[in-house]
Formats: C-alpha cells, sequence, structure tokens
C-alpha cells in the first residue's frame, strides 16, 4: 500500500482503555460500526458522533441520577435548552402559560420564535394562585412553564401545586430549575414534567462552558426531548461534556458555600440604611420563605436588594465602587458579581414597587469579610450620590 493510505489507517485504534476517574473524551464525527447489520440499526447502536460519545452519555447518567430523570438531553446552552424543549413538546394551535418573571431571553423567543410558530404566548403574575392559574388555562393551553424563584426578583411559586392542578388537566408542566441546579431543589420529585437547568452556571461553576440539560421522568417525554435534539441537530462537544462533569463532582460543596456566604452578606445588607428591602428566599422575612423552607434542600449565592430611592448616579456610583464584584450578567461561577436590573422590568406585564433601584448579586467563594468591605464601600459612595 502506498503510503497515503497508509497514513489513514496507521495507528492503531485503543482496544480495552484502563480506567480513569473521569470518562474518555471520545472526538469523533465518524463512527465505525462492527458490521454490515449495525449500519440501520438505531436501536442498538451509536451510528453517528452527533448523537454524543462517552463523555456526552455520562454526563447524562449523571445528571439523571442529580435530577432523579429516566432521561436527560443536552443542549449547547442553557437558552438552548429551553427554546429546545419548547419546540419538542409544542405546535402550532397550542398554548403556553408563561410565568411573568422569566429570564428575559426566554421572553424573546416566546414572542418572536414560538408566536411564528402559530404558538399563542399568555403570560401571568407570579403571585397568582396555582388554583386560579390552572382553572384560568384555556383547552389550548398545553404547557405552564415556571421559573422559580423569578429571574432578578426572586417570586416563588409552589411549583408541585401548579404541576399537580395541571396534570387533572392533560397541562405539561416545565421548570427553569437553574437557581436550584438539581440540587437544593428536584423540581421532578414535585411533579414537574420537564426539569430544565442552564449548566452554565453552577454545575459548570467555573463561568467558562455553556450547556444547558432537559430532564424528564415519563419515556415518551424524554423520547420527544430526544427526538427534538436529532431534529434540530444539535450536538455538545466531549470536552465541554467531560467540564460539566467535572463541575458536577463539586456541586454540593460549592453550593453550600455559596448559601451560606450569600446569606451572611444578605443579613448584612438587609441591617444598612441604605438598603430598602432583600429579595433572598432563603432569607427568614423574604417573600416566598415558606415556599423555599417546604420545598427546597438549600439556597445557592444570587439574591437581590433594593437601594432607597436615590438618583440614577447614586447607583452607577455603587457599582462603579465595588472592586471584587465584577460587573455582569452571569452567574453560578467562583466569582462575585453585580448587576443593576430595573431596565430589564420594563418587558413585563405586571409591574411592581420593589421600595428602589434593585441589584443583583452573586456571591462567589471569596471571603464573606472581604465581600462585605466591597459592598459596605460601595453603599459609601452611592449615600454620598444620594443626596
Ligand atoms: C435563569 C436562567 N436560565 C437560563 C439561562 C441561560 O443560560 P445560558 O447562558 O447557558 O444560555 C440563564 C442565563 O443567565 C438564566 O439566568
Amino acid at each position: 500500500m502506498s503510503d497515503e493510505t497508509r497514513l489513514i489507517h496507521a495507528g492503531k485504534l485503543p482496544g480495552a482503555l484502563v480506567r480513569t476517574v473521569g470518562p474518555p473524551i471520545q472526538k469523533g464525527s465518524t463512527v465505525l460500526l462492527p458490521n454490515a447489520a449495525a449500519l440501520y440499526d438505531d436501536d442498538n447502536f451509536i451510528t453517528y458522533g452527533r448523537a454524543g460519545l462517552s463523555a456526552q452519555a455520562s454526563l447524562q447518567d449523571a445528571l439523571a441520577v442529580l435530577e432523579g430523570a429516566v432521561g436527560v438531553t443536552l443542549y449547547p446552552s442553557g437558552i438552548a435548552a429551553i427554546s429546545g424543549m419548547l419546540m419538542a413538546l409544542l405546535k402550532a394551535g397550542d398554548e403556553i402559560l408563561v410565568v411573568d418573571t422569566v429570564y428575559k431571553p426566554v421572553r424573546r423567543f416566546c414572542d418572536s420564535v414560538l408566536k411564528r410558530f402559530g404558538v399563542k404566548v399568555s403570560y401571568y403574575d407570579a403571585a397568582l394562585p396555582p388554583e386560579d392559574l390552572v382553572a384560568g388555562a384555556s383547552d389550548a393551553v398545553r404547557m405552564i412553564f415556571m421559573e422559580t424563584p423569578g429571574s432578578l426578583t426572586f417570586e416563588m411559586q409552589d411549583m408541585g401545586r401548579i404541576a399537580e392542578l395541571a396534570r387533572a388537566r392533560g397541562i405539561l408542566t416545565a421548570a427553569d430549575n437553574t437557581w436550584g441546579a438539581g440540587l437544593t431543589y428536584k423540581p421532578l420529585a414535585h411533579g414537574v414534567d420537564v426539569s430544565v437547568q442552564a449548566l452554565t452556571k453552577y454545575v459548570g461553576g467555573h463561568s467558562d462552558v455553556f450547556m444547558g440539560s432537559a430532564a424528564a421522568r415519563d419515556p415518551a417525554l424524554v423520547r420527544r426531548l430526544a427526538d427534538g435534539i436529532n431534529h434540530m441537530g444539535w450536538a455538545v462537544s466531549g470536552e465541554d461534556a467531560y467540564a460539566m462533569l467535572r463541575g458536577l463532582r463539586t456541586l454540593p460543596v460549592r453550593m453550600a458555600r455559596h448559601q451560606e456566604s450569600a446569606l451572611r452578606v444578605a443579613a448584612w445588607l438587609r441591617e444598612q440604611p441604605e438598603v430598602a428591602a432583600l429579595y433572598h428566599p432563603a432569607l427568614p422575612g423574604c417573600p416566598g420563605h415558606d415556599i423555599w423552607t417546604r420545598d427546597f434542600k438549600g439556597a445557592c449565592g444570587l439574591f437581590a436588594f433594593s437601594l432607597k430611592p436615590a438618583p440614577q448616579a447614586a447607583v452607577d456610583a455603587f457599582l462603579d465602587a465595588l472592586h471584587i464584584f465584577g460587573l455582569g450578567f452571569s452567574w453560578g461561577g467562583f466569582e462575585s458579581l453585580a448587576i443593576w436590573c430595573d431596565p430589564q422590568f420594563k418587558v413585563r406585564g405586571f409591574q411592581r414597587d420593589y421600595g428602589g433601584p434593585v441589584i443583583r448579586l452573586h456571591i462567589g467563594l471569596e471571603a464573606p469579610d472581604d465581600l462585605i468591605a466591597d459592598l459596605r464601600g460601595g453603599l459609601d459612595a452611592y449615600a454620598d450620590r444620594a443626596v
């Protein structure tokens, strides 16, 4: 054989691999099948790399354990997990009820793409009692999409009760559970049909990989979600799946530290004269604390507070005076972040008075005393400009 041919086929494929703690990261679009009969035997063989290889399969198995799911599908980002799940489970003529405090890009997807494909989208007030929400749903409603706590303002909903009532009417429920990360809250155990999360946040934990997941218990739903992935042609890389799996190993210890530090910072903030209100479901006295106490096993590092009303220049001065907190829209990583939220409330249908400008904090893994000192510096700058 010539060099051209020999170089294409030289280099042995490994036989049995030695065992490492993590799965092998296989790279491959082509999958070599063992024999002719396997070529069209999709039930027993992965016939193409887009379906995911070893690291992706390990991550799916581990997430199924975390979520208490029968099957988990992976998407290239958290928003892709939500849009992919919606595209897989809804059709023209259906209606979806979406909580008004939903993560803003979900609203953008619903209003632009879902509507274009003939799905009616209605937003409901997070404060609506489950009985009124489900009783008020039209016969066309196929799904209720929840997020608990709500993005930026942390409204809690009784997801288990909504799921129970919706099921009795043949309505599916789905929840964005990125805050609970499948660890401190388990939507499927509370009867929710599909648990979605942006793995980008706490599961990844290091602010460097995008991915999302959808988990379900009903095998028929799992199949529809997997078909959706296949139809849309989505794939995640082995390297990214491996990174997610690595994050998953330390999720419980990181979450415990995020929770502890965030509660400490929140309790301190509540005592500061510049602060109007705290929005943290795990903090006693905050809205939704009763539901959190009943349904959640813990919290994370993300919460919000409002400042007493002051000119915009004071809010900017607060943020610009922070040295440890970065100004950034993400969360779930090891680092602390802050944003001013109010511009994002404009799209909401149900407006609330939060007591003043709303600041969302992500409390990272830094020492809480250092974070408190940084926030005090920010509040001093705020007070200087507030007069
Ligand atoms: C609640 C929530 N869901 C989903 C997402 C989307 O995740 P991703 O950035 O991976 O698309 C985010 C991102 O900020 C989020 O905050």
